[in-house]
């Protein structure tokens, strides 16, 4: 079945997310409408919005609040007049608020922001910082969802984004980017943000056709059983992409999109997540067993497992016998469907911010019964 491309999906770019095709077709391969699907390492959730879109009930986590705010604000969509009501009243709070403060607040910060924002863009969005309750409040998170979608991303190829020149799934270190911008002589715009989240709350959630909720959790997915008790023995398919091999940390890739949620003002690591990224493949496939055993409560018999892993440094077949052992700790009868799909990943996108980066240059997908 071919749909129209729902826009929601795009509404913010996430490092190593799924296309959407790809989780379209497992779902409709590997589950019945009403059968629910989980995703442990939901990401901006794409497995949680295909499936309820697909008629499925969808549940995931992710242990990274980006993730966990953008995958939530999908599966938990407000009604786009509660959104566009909720910006009016935050921009006349904003309008009527003492301007100096947002000023003192904006040159307190870091110089990186000052070269990363044009000044009225960033006392805007220091008030939303301010006053946006996205733990709590379904609206308020579907709004911090749209800044985060927009607060970075390529100023030479779209007005859509909030700051200087940078890339859009992942933050680079503030003295890198500083260098970048005084090198390329580059300097933010001036946007108008409540005005772009007027526009990017219509057209986010113009087309999205009625369909179910679903539920997510800021959680580890070592802890997926205790938090989801009311799933136990329910997930009929699980399509999921964990951390890769030794290439990325969430945690510091994200950290500008933390700071928006209430982090600090630079890069962390050991903050929101201890172990994102394994650089060795004794310790990884550690942890993926611990993810594995993780959710094996939650799965009814016979259900369906379909994992995308890339990795740098190992081959595909040292991947494919550490990934079946890894499942085999967790469930005594798991056993590959298929033979596993290899994709080369062609389009990176942090090659034309950091050219020397190699990076991760293959996926592969694994379909397990277990
Ligand atoms: C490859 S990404 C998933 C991308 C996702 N498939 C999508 O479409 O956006 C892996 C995710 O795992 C999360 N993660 C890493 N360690 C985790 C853990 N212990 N528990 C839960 N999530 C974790 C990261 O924060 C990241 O969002």
């Amino acid at each position: 079945m071919t749909r129209a491309r729902i826009s929601l999906h795009a509404i913010c770019p996430y490092f190593a997310m799924f296309p959407e095709e790809f989780v379209r077709k497992q779902v409709e391969k590997y589950s019945k409408e009403g059968d629910v699907v989980f995703d442990p390492f939901c990401g901006r959730g794409t497995t949680i919005l295909e499936s309820l879109l697909l008629g499925r009930k969808a549940a995931g986590s992710d242990m990274n609040p980006v993730a966990f705010c953008v995958s939530r604000a999908k599966a938990e969509r407000p009604a786009l007049r509660a959104v566009l009501e909720r910006i009016e009243t935050l921009e006349s709070r904003y309008g009527m608020s003492e301007q100096t403060r947002w000023e003192r607040l904006r040159t307190s910060l870091p110089r990186f922001f000052r070269r990363a924002f044009y000044p009225t863009t960033l006392r805007e969005l220091l008030s939303l910082r301010t006053s946006l309750e996205w733990k709590d409040e379904r609206v308020d998170r579907f709004i911090a969802a749209l800044i985060l979608g927009s607060l970075h991303g390529e100023m030479d190829r779209s007005n859509a984004y909030f700051s200087n020149q940078m890339p859009r799934t992942i933050c680079l270190k503030p003295d890198y980017s500083l260098r970048y911008w005084r090198s390329n002589d580059l300097f933010p715009k001036k946007r108008k943000v409540f005005e772009m989240l007027r526009q990017k709350a219509e057209s986010r959630l113009k087309d999205v056709p009625k369909c179910g909720s679903g539920s997510v959790k800021l959680a580890d997915v070592r802890n997926a059983a205790n938090r989801f008790t009311g799933l136990h023995g329910k997930v009929a398919l699980v399509v999921t992409s964990p951390p890769y091999l030794n290439v990325t940390r969430y945690e510091e890739d994200q950290w500008l999109r933390l700071w928006f949620l209430g982090g600090l003002p630079q890069p962390t690591y050991g903050v929101v997540s201890r172990d994102d990224r394994h650089h060795t493949a004794p310790k990884y496939w550690q942890f993926l067993e611990e993810a594995w055993q993780g959710i094996a409560p939650l799965l009814r018999h016979s259900a369906k497992v379909v994992i995308r892993l890339g990795g740098i440094g190992i081959t595909e077949d040292e991947m494919t016998s550490g990934l079946r052992a890894s499942m085999r700790s967790a469930f005594s009868t798991a056993r590959l469907l298929k033979r596993p799909e290899r994709s080369e990943i062609v389009s990176r996108q942090a090659q034309s911010f950091l050219p020397k980066s190699k990076g991760c240059l293959y996926e592969t997908d694994y379909t397990f019964s277990v």
